[in-house]
This record gives structure tokens, C-alpha cells and sequence, in this order.
């Protein structure tokens, strides 16, 4: 299995990334400093993590060249529209201490309040993106939490095809529909929490296969992913964990046992949905 994927733009990434948020609870930079350490080069953050700067000073104080990192930042829901986002881009570039990302999301496709108006405000935040892209200050663009009629509205009205669809993935939530959407247009989708904020590592089914491939329920949800063509932003505080995270590409599932993980009834959502209050489970 490949290490890393490639985006329609022909930009390479790798295939497993760190997802940061809430990395540490004020302990980001040295969990952040952990992840260097055990080997993540790919590192997912947001505006809305506020820890950008924890980020960006971790890579620094690593001493390894900026241009192995691939840095990926959003903007976040309440500051959509193009003035808004071209200065929360530039804010996030400040706090990270780079000046270029190498991918930039829009974090959710509504804002907080759900009966605002967003078809037009998408559009507007999105060329913000393409007119960011075509500065080449950042080197791939895509949207994050983006159903199929979200992307439609960017499709229909705009130019650029989104890159990458970052959407919550796991076994039991696994979003067919919009990653099976994303995934036809060439758009390269991600997975925020792959092991399902370890709400799922009581599965009985999952600990069966782990047992049968030897592997830990973690490592199952995280190669389940990249078997589905899904890039996997695990998160952990242990460096122990974080190395067993990226230590994932050494066995393969095989068809039936993934169609059982691809028909599992629900388990682990987050209660989170574009177009929906939080549900809190
Ligand atoms: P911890 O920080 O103690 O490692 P997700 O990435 O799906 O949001 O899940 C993150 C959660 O999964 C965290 O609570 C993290 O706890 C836990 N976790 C991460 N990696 C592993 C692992 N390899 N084994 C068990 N739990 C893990």
C-alpha cells in the first residue's frame, strides 16, 4: 500500500496525518513536538484548534526543513466570505510561522447559524481559495465536512474542483454517500476521527479482526481507511499510540471483513452534522 496519496493537482501527500485537535488539552506543543518525533510530517490543524502557533513552534524547534511538513489549515465557520477569509489565511500563515500552507479547507459549509443564507457565501470563500491557489501560497485547497449538495453548489458556480473532503470517517460512520461522491469527482477525501474518538474500541466485531489480523482496534479503523482510499488523521497524546498509528501498512483486509466494517450499524458518531444542530450522544 502506497505511503502516500496524490491529489488531482499531482501534489503528494502522506497518507497518514496527525490530527491536532484537542491534541493535549494546553499541552499542544509538546504532544505536537511527540508526533515530529515518532514521525507524522503531515499535520492537521484549524483556526479553531486555536493551537496554530503551539504547530507552527513545534516545527521549528524540530530543526527539520519546513518543506518536509505538509501543513494543512481551515477557516472556520464564522468567518466565511472572501475579505474574511483572504485575512484569516494570512493569520493562520502568521501563527504558523510559514508563509504558505499546503492545503487550506473550508472547515464546515454553513456558518454557526443554520438559517443563514450559505449558498452564496460558499462561493465567495471559495475563490478566495482559487485566488490563494492561483498565488501559489498555498499549494492544494479543498472543503471539510461537505455533503454532496455542498460540493454542487461549488461545482456549479465556480472553477476549481475541491482537492480534498475532510469528513468524519470511521467504522460505523463512514459518510458512503459523500465519500463516494468526493471520491468520483477525483476528490481526495480525509478522515477526521478514523478510530471514531475511540468511541469504537468496544466493538466487538472490530476487536474480532483485530485479534484476526494481530493488530490493535486502532490500527484496524486507521488501514480500514486507506483500504477504502481514505487518508486517515489519527489523533493521540502517547507517543506510544502515535507510533502504533502510522504503523498500519503491514496487512491487508480482506473483502468480506470489509464489507462487514463498511455495514456496521451506526456506533461512534460524533453528533456533528453540517446542516444540524450537535447532537449530543
Ligand atoms: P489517547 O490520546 O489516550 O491515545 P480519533 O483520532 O478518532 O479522534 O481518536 C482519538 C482518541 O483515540 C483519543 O482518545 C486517543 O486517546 C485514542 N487513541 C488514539 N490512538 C489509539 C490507539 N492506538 N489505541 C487506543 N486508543 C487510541
Amino acid at each position: 500500500m502506497r505511503h502516500t496519496f496524490t491529489l488531482a493537482n499531482g501534489v503528494e501527500i502522506p497518507a497518514v496525518g496527525f490530527g491536532t485537535y484537542k491534541a493535549a488539552e494546553h499541552n499542544d506543543e509538546a504532544i505536537i513536538s511527540e508526533a515530529i518525533r515518532q514521525g507524522y510530517r503531515h499535520l492537521d490543524t484549524a483556526a479553531f484548534y486555536f493551537n496554530e502557533e503551539a504547530v507552527g513552534k513545534a516545527v521549528r524547534e524540530s530543526g527539520i526543513p519546513r518543506e518536509e511538513f505538509f501543513l494543512t489549515s481551515k477557516v472556520w465557520r464564522d468567518r466565511l466570505g472572501y475579505d474574511s477569509t483572504l485575512r484569516e489565511f494570512e493569520e493562520s500563515c502568521k501563527k504558523l510561522g510559514t508563509d504558505y500552507l499546503d492545503l487550506y479547507l473550508i472547515h464546515w459549509p454553513r456558518p454557526n447559524d443554520l438559517t443563514a443564507e450559505w449558498k452564496d457565501l460558499d462561493v465567495e470563500t471559495w475563490k478566495a481559495l482559487e485566488d490563494l491557489y492561483k498565488s501559489k501560497k498555498v499549494r492544494a485547497i479543498g472543503v471539510s465536512n461537505f455533503l454532496p449538495h455542498h460540493l454542487n453548489n461549488l461545482l456549479e458556480r465556480t472553477s476549481i474542483i475541491p482537492m480534498v473532503n475532510q469528513l468524519e470517517f470511521h467504522p460505523g460512520y463512514m459518510q458512503k454517500a459523500a465519500v463516494d461522491f468526493s471520491q468520483r469527482l477525483g476528490i481526495q477525501v480525509e478522515a477526521w476521527s478514523p478510530i471514531g474518538r475511540a468511541r469504537v474500541l468496544g466493538e466487538p466485531l472490530l476487536m474480532e479482526l483485530a485479534e484476526k489480523y494481530q493488530v490493535s482496534v486502532a490500527q484496524l479503523c486507521i488501514h480500514f481507511a486507506l483500504q477504502c482510499g481514505v487518508l486517515p488523521l489519527p489523533k493521540s497524546s502517547s507517543g506510544e499510540r502515535m507510533r502504533q498509528n502510522l504503523d498500519v501498512f503491514g496487512f491487508n483486509i480482506e473483502d468480506d471483513d470489509m464489507h462487514m466494517l463498511m455495514t456496521l450499524p451506526q456506533i461512534g458518531w460524533s453528533g456533528e452534522h453540517p446542516d444540524r444542530e450537535r447532537v449530543i450522544i
